[in-house]
């Protein structure tokens, strides 16, 4: 690993005080996590009602989660809800709350410019010990830590939806990003109850360099007219153990967000063919059929 060593003020940050920006499923489930393995959160979006909405999604998804754990002691499974609720505070104010922050944990709009303008203001606001991390899908996070001033204590933390569930974390340094920032990143991940694997700050990282090329080819085989998308999700889920098939996959994760992504990396390398775009995928987008995340299944059996 050729990371830079660098001498910033963090010597492996204990990280207690997490705050999480982007009040969606994948900063939701962010934050249920750390609160539920001890840390203080502080979830941050744009308006209240959002913030309402992520707060009645997290004690939804906790009382999911204690159904099993907690079956045969009700009243326990209720202690740990109210327990991990309590843990979790809301704020519209991001440049206030990062104040008392060990790690942010950015979960917004995948839109470079948007990151780099967020980042770029916490930056000014937050303690020197404070780590950034970023849960891009796609993004460079070098891009997004370019707009900062502690490119040491930058790194990627990406996590798999629904959080809650899916015990992998993918841990990204930079060129930049120091031994210290790296482990604590990875301390923290196994504090949360996941697996971290290190990744290179390459597009789509592991799993999703090799999911989204996936989850294209299976659109384009019925594209070709080789199989329905019912036979299709039945083959891989039967023939090759996989939970949800790649139809299923791509409305669970969202259609939008898997044609930002391979349209970042049609860019990038017009000529890869594991990157080209699908006609299908982005007529539905245009359509607004985006996927099971706005409560309506597009690609999975029914067409809406
Ligand atoms: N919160 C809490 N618990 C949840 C949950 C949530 N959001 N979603 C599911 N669960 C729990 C259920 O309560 C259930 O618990 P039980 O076994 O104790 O009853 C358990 O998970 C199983 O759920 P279901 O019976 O409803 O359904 P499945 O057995 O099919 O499991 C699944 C659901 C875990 C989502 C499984 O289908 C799965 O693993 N699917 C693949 C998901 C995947 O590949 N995710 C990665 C996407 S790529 C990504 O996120 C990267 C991004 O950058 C694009």
């Amino acid at each position: 690993v050729c990371r830079g060593f660098s001498s910033s003020a963090v010597r492996n940050v204990v990280i207690k005080h997490v705050t999480v920006i982007g009040g969606g499923q994948m900063g939701a489930g962010i934050a249920q996590v750390a609160a539920s393995t001890g840390h203080s959160v502080t979830l941050v979006d744009t308006n209240d009602d959002i913030l309402k909405k992520t707060v009645k999604g997290i004690e939804g998804s906790l009382k999911r989660v204690v159904k099993k754990k907690y079956a045969d002691k009700p009243e326990a499974g209720e202690e740990f809800i109210q327990k991990v609720l309590k843990n979790v505070s809301t704020s519209t104010d991001a440049v206030s709350v990062v104040q008392g922050s060990d790690l942010v944990i950015e979960a917004i709009v995948e839109n470079l410019k948007i990151k780099q303008d967020l980042f770029s203001q916490l930056d000014k606001a937050a303690p020197a010990h404070t780590i950034f991390a970023s849960n891009t899908s796609s993004l460079p996070i070098s891009d997004i830590a370019s707009s900062t001033n502690r490119l040491d204590r930058f790194g990627g933390l990406h996590f798999f939806n629904p959080v809650p569930m899916m015990k992998l974390v993918e841990v990204i340094g930079t060129s930049a990003t120091s031994q210290e920032t790296f482990d604590s990143l990875l301390n923290f991940s196994k504090t949360l109850g996941k697996t971290p694997v290190s990744c290179k700050d390459t597009p789509g990282f592991i799993v999703n360099r090799l999911l989204v090329p996936y989850l294209l080819e299976s659109i384009r085989l019925h594209e070709r007219g080789h199989g329905s998308k019912e036979d299709i999700d039945i083959a891989m889920k039967l023939g090759a153990g996989y939970p949800m098939g790649p139809f299923e996959l791509a409305d669970y994760v969202g259609l939008d967000t898997t044609k930002f992504i391979i349209d970042g990396w049609s860019q990038m390398e017009p000529n890869n063919p594991l990157f080209a775009q699908s006609p299908m995928l982005n007529k539905l987008v245009e359509e607004g059929k985006l996927g099971k995340k706005y409560r309506r299944r597009i690609l999975q059996v029914q067409v809406i």
